[in-house]
């Protein structure tokens, strides 16, 4: 503007320079101005003129006018800036690296115009990919990033000028390790890591598991080393043999078998040698076959898991003896059962009764424990309402069993015999005897012949039926002796020769009162027996029996019942006798000695057991 306001007014100065070389044309000063001078008037006063260059020019204004190079004059257009010099003028511009503050192109000092810096690095990607701008004063430079390197250069550089550039960091292919595979995903950029395991087969031995890229774009890394698995030698199992190659790499195989005289009863013959280094366990373990289940005799097989049987005796056999259970032994042989079975014998032998009270018999089932049912019935001829009928079971292993029962007294008992196992039976029959009669009470006394009247009292008795009592007149003669359980019941008998006893009544027990009053003498008849007079003047003893028979079985009990006194001979052991009559059933009374010489020939005796 201000170079078109100094151009205007040029030419204005022109046209009045005109006018006036026409006024004044002997004055050619200004006629001789260069072109790019002006006329002026002289500032002397002298009236003259004078030619001046132009405003940008220098020189004598009338043969050269040049161009004046401002710029030559210093920084007239500030820091960071460049002159431009034009003919007759100049401007301003802002140096690279800098922006004018007017934002124009161009500008003139002292407009208020400079050149400030400019920011390169707002812009992005100044510096390429991986580059970072460094801002300066009117410039920038650039470095790479972590992971870039500089290509065609060195650090820092400027795009602008410099061929230098960042590239990322590429550690290209990974490395490969023998016996090992990389298990990450391939990333190569720097500081990647890459995972290596070793391969199927193999084991980790030594070593670093990862490779790492490194700023020099190389891997570092992995350094482990792989060793490949071996199981050893497989397994050694008892009784078996190995078939086996001898390799204990993975997936190798070894097979067993079992020795002779075994036999596995499972199928895992097999050991693999497993990724872990460890053959596999075999689910085989050789026994001992035996073979088919032993034979017992008079046995069957109950139960057999092939190693062990259990062997039962067959119907009609029972176990006698022994262990039924037969082991197959280590060495392939069976142990056999020692089992005895026995026959079931159908009989029960030898059945009796001991002692009137107990059964034995002999089982024959020696050792099987029988079960026996005891069933007795017991009747008594001379009493048509008793019975007496029981049953007992009875369980025994014995060879011998004994039962005791408790059978009733003078009872024809008929017992059977049944075995549960083989239903056999066995009867027998067996009369009981009957016991020694209870004496009556009596009271013992010493009396005259003449009132012999005598007490008893007794109590009742099943076998009242079968009982009696007898009355005996001893004549007191010496020593006697008074067998109780002799049969003999004399007869009262008027010739007697000589002194002897007699039986003077004889009495049925049943239908009888509690108590009895007897007279001695009464000179009747009792059970046929005459109640005969007591002879004046002689002693006797009146003896109680009572009497009890049945078939031929008999029993007696005696007491001395009293004396009849008619003479004054007392014996001298009548204390003795005396004491023993009242408690004594025993069968002999000794009373004395019994001269006997011409009554019957024997000698003194003494009998001093009882039955
Ligand atoms: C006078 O100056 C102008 C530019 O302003 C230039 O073009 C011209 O050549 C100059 N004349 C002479 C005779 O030097
Ligand atoms: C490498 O890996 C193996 C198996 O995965 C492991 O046992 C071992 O300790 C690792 N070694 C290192 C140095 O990390
Ligand atoms: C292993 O078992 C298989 C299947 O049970 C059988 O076929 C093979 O004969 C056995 N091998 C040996 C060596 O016993
Ligand atoms: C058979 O049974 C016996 C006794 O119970 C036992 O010890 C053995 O292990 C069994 N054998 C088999 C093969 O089952
Ligand atoms: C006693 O038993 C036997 C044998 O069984 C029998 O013959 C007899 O008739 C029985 N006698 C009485 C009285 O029951
Ligand atoms: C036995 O004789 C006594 C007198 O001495 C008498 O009282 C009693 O009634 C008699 N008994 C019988 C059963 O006759
Ligand atoms: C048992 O006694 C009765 C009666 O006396 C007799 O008939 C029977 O034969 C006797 N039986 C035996 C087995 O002794």
């Amino acid at each position: 503007m201000t170079v078109v306001r100094v151009a205007l007014c040029f030419l204005m100065i022109q046209s009045i320079f005109k006018d006036i070389t026409v006024k004044t044309e002997t004055m050619d000063v200004c006629a001789s101005c260069h072109k790019n001078a002006t006329c002026n008037d002289k500032t002397d006063g002298s009236g003259g003129k004078v030619c001046n260059c132009m405003y940008g020019f220098v020189g004598n204004g009338r043969t050269y006018c040049q161009d004046k190079d401002e710029c030559q004059l210093g920084k007239i257009c500030g820091d960071h800036t460049k002159c431009h010099n034009t003919y007759g003028s100049y401007y301003c511009t802002c140096l690279a690296g800098y922006s004018p503050s007017n934002h124009m192109n161009t500008f003139i000092p002292n407009d208020g115009t400079y050149c400030h810096d400019i920011d390169e690095c707002g812009v992005q990607g100044v510096c390429g990919e991986g580059g970072l701008c460094h801002n300066t004063e009117g410039d920038f430079t650039c470095s790479c990033q972590t992971g870039y390197t500089v290509q065609d250069g060195s650090e820092p550089f400027n795009p602008n000028w410099d061929a230098a550039y960042c590239k990322v960091i590429d550690c290209g292919s990974p490395p490969s390790v023998l016996h090992a595979e990389q298990l990450s995903p391939t990333i190569t950029h720097y500081n990647s890591e890459l995972q290596y395991g070793c391969r199927e087969g193999f084991q980790w031995k030594r070593g670093q598991n990862s490779s790492v890229c490194g700023l020099d774009g190389k891997w570092h890394g992995p350094s482990l080393v792989c060793e490949e698995i071996q199981c050893g030698s497989p397994p050694v199992l008892p009784h078996s043999v190995l078939f086996w190659n001898g390799v204990s790499k993975i997936g190798s195989v070894a097979l067993y078998g079992c020795d002779v005289g075994y036999r596995s009863l499972v199928t895992g013959n097999v050991s693999v040698c497993e990724s872990d280094g460890q053959w596999s366990n075999p689910d085989y373990s050789c026994e001992a076959h035996c073979g088919p289940a032993p034979e017992v005799p008079h046995a069957e097989v109950a139960w057999d898991n092939s190693t062990a049987v259990i062997h039962r005796c067959v119907k009609g056999h029972y176990r006698h003896t022994g262990s039924d259970i037969s082991i197959c032994d280590i060495t392939g042989k069976w142990q056999i059962a020692s089992l005895h079975c026995k026959e079931l014998k159908l009989t029960v032998n030898n059945l009796v009764v001991i002692n009137e009270r107990c059964l034995r018999w002999n089982a024959e089932n020696e050792g099987y424990r029988e079960k026996y049912t005891v069933t007795f019935v017991g009747l008594r001829d001379f009493e048509q309402l008793f019975s007496d009928r029981r049953k007992k079971i009875f369980s025994s292993s014995a060879l011998w069993p004994v039962l005791c029962l408790n059978l009733l007294p003078a009872t024809n008992y008929t017992i059977t015999i049944t075995t549960e196992s083989t239903r056999a039976t066995s009867t027998v029959t067996a009369n009981t005897s009957i016991p020694v009669p209870p004496t009556p009470e009596i009271k013992y006394s010493e009396v005259e012949a003449s009132s012999l009247t005598l007490k008893l009292r007794r109590s009742t008795n099943t076998l009242d039926s079968i009982c009696m009592y007898q009355v005996f007149v001893i004549p007191v003669e010496g020593v006697m002796l008074f067998d109780c359980s002799s049969s003999v019941s004399p007869r009262f008998l008027a010739q007697q020769r000589c002194d002897r006893g007699y039986v003077t009544a004889q009495i049925q027990l049943s239908g009888l009162a509690a108590e009895i009053n007897f007279t001695v003498g009464d000179q009747q008849l009792y059970g046929d027996f005459f109640n005969a007079h007591l002879e004046n003047g002689r002693d006797y003893y009146i003896i109680l029996r009572t009497v009890c028979q049945w078939g031929k079985s008999r029993t007696q009990s005696c007491v001395i019942w009293a004396k009849a006194r008619g003479t004054s001979y007392i014996m001298k052991i009548s204390a003795l006798v005396t004491v023993g009559s009242i408690g004594a059933v025993g069968s002999v009374i000794v009373m004395g000695y019994w001269y006997s010489w011409y009554c019957k020939k024997s000698s003194p005796r003494f009998i001093s057991a009882a039955i």
